[in-house]
């Protein structure tokens, strides 16, 4: 399995999801090969919760990263889990049309064009 996967899986570990127990961790590789990792951080108001993938974008563009590569999205699921219409958003802001890899810790993976996954999407240009 490839660095970033790995990277996702390592970093759900680190999820706090006592509420749904549903563990998800994200990877997302910058243009200069850095890896910013991401887990899922709910709260007890439910609403205030975090995915993984939007923790990962943020932590990135906070350490200065500006262009993205790939992300890895990692849960533990057989039909692998994708990312909710709030992180597609935001992942376009910041990275695109970017490179998504899907992984379980079985080791199953798919990959997807986050262009596919999140078609006309609302962005500057329409401001
Ligand atoms: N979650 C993520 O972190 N990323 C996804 O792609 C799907 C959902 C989190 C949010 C919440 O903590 C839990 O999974 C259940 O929805």
């Amino acid at each position: 399995m490839d660095a970033l996967c790995e990277a996702a899986l390592r970093a759900r570990e680190n999820a706090h999801a006592p509420f749904s127990m549903f563990k998800v961790g994200a990877a997302l590789e910058d243009h200069s090969g850095r890896i910013h990792s991401g887990c899922n951080v709910e709260n007890a108001t439910f609403g205030l919760t975090i995915c993984a993938e939007r923790v990962a974008v943020l932590k990135a563009v906070s350490e200065g990263a500006r262009q993205f590569r790939r992300m890895a999205v990692a849960a533990d699921t057989d039909r692998l889990t994708p990312p909710c219409g709030a992180c597609r958003q935001v992942l376009w802001e910041f990275c695109g049309d970017l490179e998504l890899v899907l992984v379980n810790p079985r080791g199953k993976t798919e990959a997807f064009r986050l262009k596919d996954l999140f078609p006309r999407p609302f962005d500057a240009s329409y401001l």
